[in-house]
């Protein structure tokens, strides 16, 4: 691989560097293009631009994989426990049995939110989103956690990581008007939250063994995908020096896009349109297609994965086993099937690589789970946590961060004066 990549703009030629990473993906760095050219790169939507180095996560799109510092996620989901794998991307090691159960223990012993910061709740209407309660709450944290030393940092990620899941799971306590239920410092990270949704007072609640192993497997299939859109937000706001909490909030603002994390709750929705409209498959398919129509199949198409989401496939077989031990039959299973089924042999989804991503199933199981459809994207935001923790500390280490700040190609009027009220027709 030549070192250079060579630019010829008016006649001048530019010499590129030629960036390879450790899994031979090819960059040519524009750091220094405008400075040398005056010329800018165009990249509408940032699919051919490297925003970053990172050491966290690779994804190789078209053969499918994913690693999570370097783990392949099939080894994670079917041997780690979230925590673990929090640790591992957040620090950049898997944690030493000493290391795992401190680790748990903070997340454990960080779980209960200050009891003022119970009053907020009281703010927000019952029908509010939980998405909205939690990127609130999560701004709120930064008022009662300040970083002032370097200690602090470490603290208030696991304050992060164990709160949000209180919060998470208030969120839809006070959507169904019930009493918050607080956490329980005997039980696992999973298992507490489990605990602090569905445990009522003077019931006894037993977490069952599925929901957890269930749950554990979806945190951690969520737990990173490099550089997404709420990702890329953490890493922008990051980028101004903004403390973690304002920083994740507004990542947990760019999930809730129907587009991005907000496809899981849109998949059922629509899943659901399709069973009440009498479970016609080919006429959602053909809406699909039809460029004159806004609907689109929620859950297919990934701006990376062109062959297949490797969490996708994990999730397909999860959800039928999910659902399986837990005695759940759920016709919206067979419709995602079949629907997946139809849509693979389409020439306009094969033409377009469009196959099922990581929302299509994960609805499924979380409806299977009792959880109800406005939490899923709330659901996808307690996985991604570290994820967006691990890229705003890898931000945080680099001496050499700047402030990210996109340029434009301007496209607007030149210059013109400025017309009075009383002259303007
Ligand atoms: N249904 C129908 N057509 C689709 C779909 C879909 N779900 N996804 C993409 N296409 C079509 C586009 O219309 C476009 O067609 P064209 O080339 O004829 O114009 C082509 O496939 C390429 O799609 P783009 O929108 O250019 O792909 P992009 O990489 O920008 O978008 C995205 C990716 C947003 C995921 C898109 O596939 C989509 O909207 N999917 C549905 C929403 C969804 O499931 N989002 C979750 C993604 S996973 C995640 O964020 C966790």
């Amino acid at each position: 691989m030549d070192d250079t990549a060579k630019l010829i703009l008016n006649g001048q030629e530019y010499l590129l560097p030629v960036i390879v990473g450790s899994e031979n993906e090819v960059g040519v760095d524009i750091s220094r293009l405008r400075s040398d050219s005056g010329a800018i790169t165009l990249d509408s939507g940032y699919a051919n631009t490297g925003a970053c180095i990172s050491d966290i996560t690779f994804i190789d799109g078209e053969k499918g994989i994913l690693r999570y510092r370097g783990y392949p996620i099939e080894q994670l989901a079917e041997k780690a426990r979230f925590p673990e794998v929090a640790y591992l991307l957040i620090f950049g090691e898997l944690p030493t049995a000493t290391q795992l159960d401190s680790f748990r223990q903070d997340l454990t012993y960080h779980s209960m939110i200050h009891e003022d910061m119970k009053k907020f709740f009281e703010g927000f209407r019952h029908t509010a989103h939980p998405m909205a309660i939690l990127s609130a709450m999560v701004t709120s944290m930064s008022s009662y956690y300040p970083e002032i030393d370097e200690e602090d940092e470490y603290r208030n990620i696991v304050r992060l990581l164990a709160k949000t899941k209180t919060i998470a799971a208030y969120a839809y306590k006070k959507a169904i008007g019930q009493p918050f239920v607080y956490p329980k410092n005997s039980l696992s990270y999973c298992s507490n939250f489990l605990h602090m949704m569905f445990s009522v007072p003077a019931e006894p609640y037993e977490v069952d063994p599925v929901l957890e192993d269930a749950l554990n497997v979806l945190l951690i299939l969520h737990a990173d995908h490099e550089q997404n859109c709420s990702t890329s937000t953490v890493r922008m706001v990051g980028s101004s020096q903004a403390n973690l909490y304002a920083s994740i909030a507004a990542g947990i603002c760019a999930l809730w896009g129907p587009l991005h994390g907000g496809a899981n709750q849109k998949v059922i929705e629509m899943l659901t349109m399709i069973q009440d409209d009498g479970g016609d498959l080919k006429k959602y398919v053909d809406k699909a297609k039809d460029k004159d129509d806004g609907f689109r199949l929620f859950g297919f198409g990934h701006r990376v994965y062109k062959n297949f989401d490797p969490r996708a496939t994990i999730l397909r077989k999860a959800a039928a086993s999910v659902l399986d031990r837990l005695g759940v039959d759920d016709p919206l299973l067979d419709i995602a099937r079949q629907l997946e089924e139809i849509a693979l042999k389409d020439e306009y989804f094969v033409q377009r690589n469009l196959y099922p991503n990581v929302d299509f199933y994960s609805g499924i199981i979380y409806r299977a789970m009792g959880i109800p459809t406005d939490m899923f994207t709330v659901m996808f935001a307690l996985g991604r946590l570290p994820g967006w923790v691990a890229h705003w500390k890898e931000l945080r280490d680099d001496p050499k961060g700047r402030i990210n700040r996109p340029r434009q190609i301007y496209t607007g009027s030149t210059e013109r004066n400025f017309v009075p009220l009383d002259q303007r027709g």
